[in-house]
């Protein structure tokens, strides 16, 4: 993580935040911790924190019209983003109103060379600095966290997927639930064929691809149909 530049990784985030430390476990495990060694992707931590002017280096304050909470300041926000922005950059601001985190729009922020992630705190962040610097507002779900922190992790985790290479095999992207045909994934077995008395499906074991594969598609469009329903009348429509 936040290692040293050599050549241009695919895809760069960096990532604005108040506590970059919350970051260190996640970014340093298994398939991303790998991408960052590859230089498939990049990510750099920068902390709001560092840009306020403040003497006791304050990036809050209480909400003008009163009301409960604090809002992180425009200063330092907008500091901060100019500094990491490059030409090209796209800027997106993590918040609970933004638009909702598809399979889709994972995707295409796949394709673009640097993503500035600004993660709120508090109330939130003095709109001023939205309207200015903030190319797309995105949420991770109709639910409120407590920081933009683990929404940026959900971001990075999911948009680098996407990056080719980060995933060993990228026929498993594409056979992953709303890709490809746009269902839930099937059901997957391993090891041992008899757990606790339920058994692998029989038609798993026979080697006839063409059985295996009809089944699946099956079982997929089950599962979707059980458990998100309005899958498929997307699909229809
Ligand atoms: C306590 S929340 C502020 C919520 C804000 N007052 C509202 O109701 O819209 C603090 C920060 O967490 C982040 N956050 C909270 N929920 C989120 C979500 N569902 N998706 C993305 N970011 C979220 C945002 O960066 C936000 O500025």
């Amino acid at each position: 993580m936040c290692q040293e530049k050599k050549e241009k990784s695919r895809l760069s985030f960096s990532i604005l935040s108040l506590f970059p430390g919350y970051f260190d476990g996640p970014f340093r495990e298994s398939m991303l911790k790998r991408a960052q060694e590859s230089g498939l992707i990049e990510i750099s931590l920068i902390d709001i924190r560092s840009y306020s002017e403040d003497r006791h280096n304050r990036v809050d304050d209480r909400p003008f019209g009163g009301g409960p909470g604090m809002v992180m300041k425009a200063e330092p926000v907008a500091k901060a983003i100019r500094d990491v922005k490059e030409k090209g950059s796209k800027v997106i601001y993590l918040s609970p109103q933004g638009k909702p985190l598809t399979a889709k729009l994972c995707r295409s922020f796949s394709e673009e060379n640097h993503l500035i992630l600004l993660s709120g705190h508090y109330e939130g962040i003095d709109e001023r600095v939205i309207e200015s610097e903030v190319d797309e507002t995105v949420s991770i779900g109709d639910y409120v966290l407590t920081s933009g922190c683990s929404a940026a992790i959900v971001f990075v985790d999911a948009v680098s997927r996407f990056v080719p290479g980060v995933v060993g095999d990228e026929e498993s992207v594409i056979q992953d639930s709303f890709e490809g045909i746009g269902l839930l994934d099937h059901p997957h077995y391993t090891q041992p064929r008899n757990f606790e008395g339920r058994q692998v499906p029989e038609v798993l074991l026979s080697g006839d691809h063409a059985k295996i594969e009809a089944w699946r598609r099956a079982r997929a469009e089950e599962n979707t149909k059980m458990r998100r329903p309005e899958l498929l009348k997307k699909r229809r429509d």
